[in-house]
């Protein structure tokens, strides 16, 4: 796991900017992974800003799987995963609403809607970065506290505590779904690079949890451990619980440029 503590949210954007660009550059038919939530915005606003630039590569051949949606919302809600990412990426990116996927809470055998995600995924080839946030809690996706390190995607309740936090994107607290389809950590597991951004104070604890505390259930982002290719990145309020942060400084600073992410 290659830990950056970074200056800013901005800079984080442009390095997490970057490592997808890479991606897209060294394989123009990527599948990329997207969460939604805050975090991840002034990384897509900089993918934006560049390819409006003429700067990013092409996305006309990538294809974008959502890490998880809302169970209850009405089709086209405003705040469901599948309208947020075309609204925040995937439309200026100018990648087609039919090579945008994500899990679908209006199936028709919600049961199994988990196991159709799953085979498209693999039947795109796999997931070539992923992009993660982290709740408060430590969850990953929408996997909470308890959740199976070997999960796979499937209906999840959330917690008082992540309803509360999503709250502000909704007009009141009984707006926000109880239930939603997210991509299990066995799933995450499975993308062959995984990118954890955090911001802020909040997330200083379940990001200390994640990357130095012991693998558990009870702090899901802590399965991110058992990846090969992790990179996380975090503003200086999100790094400040950690106990090795110096070392991972010195690591950031001696990188060599040939290394890449
Ligand atoms: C979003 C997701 C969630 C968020 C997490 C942090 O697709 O799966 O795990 O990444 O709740 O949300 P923000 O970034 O809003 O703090």
């Amino acid at each position: 796991m290659e830990v950056v503590p970074l200056g800013s949210a901005g800079q984080i954007a442009a390095v997490a900017a970057g490592i997808v660009e890479a991606v897209v550059r060294r394989k123009p038919a990527a599948v990329l992974g997207l969460a939604t939530g805050s975090t991840p915005l002034p990384t897509y606003r900089e993918l934006l800003g560049r390819h409006k630039a003429a700067l990013g590569p092409s996305y006309a051949a990538v294809t974008c799987f959502n890490l998880d949606e809302y169970v209850g919302l009405p089709v086209g809600h405003q705040q469901s995963y599948r309208a947020t990412i075309a609204r925040e990426l995937t439309d200026g990116l100018g990648i087609g609403a039919d090579r945008v996927h994500g899990p679908n809470p209006s199936s028709d055998d919600l049961p199994i809607a988990g196991e159709c995600y799953e085979a498209l995924i693999a039947a795109a080839g796999g997931i070539d970065v992923q992009v993660l946030g982290i709740g408060s809690d430590g969850h990953l996706a929408f996997n909470e506290p308890g959740s199976s390190l070997a999960s796979r995607t499937r209906i999840k309740t959330l917690t008082a505590q992540t309803r509360e936090d999503n709250a502000r994107f909704f007009g009141s607290l009984d707006e926000v779904p109880t239930h939603v389809l997210t991509q299990g950590l066995g799933t995450i597991l499975e993308a062959r690079h995984l990118l954890l951004i955090a911001t802020g104070e909040t997330k200083a604890d379940a990001t200390a949890a994640a990357v130095e505390g012991p693998v558990s259930a009870s702090c899901p982002a802590s399965v991110l451990q058992l990846h090969p290719h992790v990179t996380v990145l975090l503003d200086p309020a999100a790094a400040s619980s950690l106990d090795r942060l110096a070392h991972y400084r010195e690591v950031y600073c001696a990188k060599p440029a040939w290394q890449g992410f």
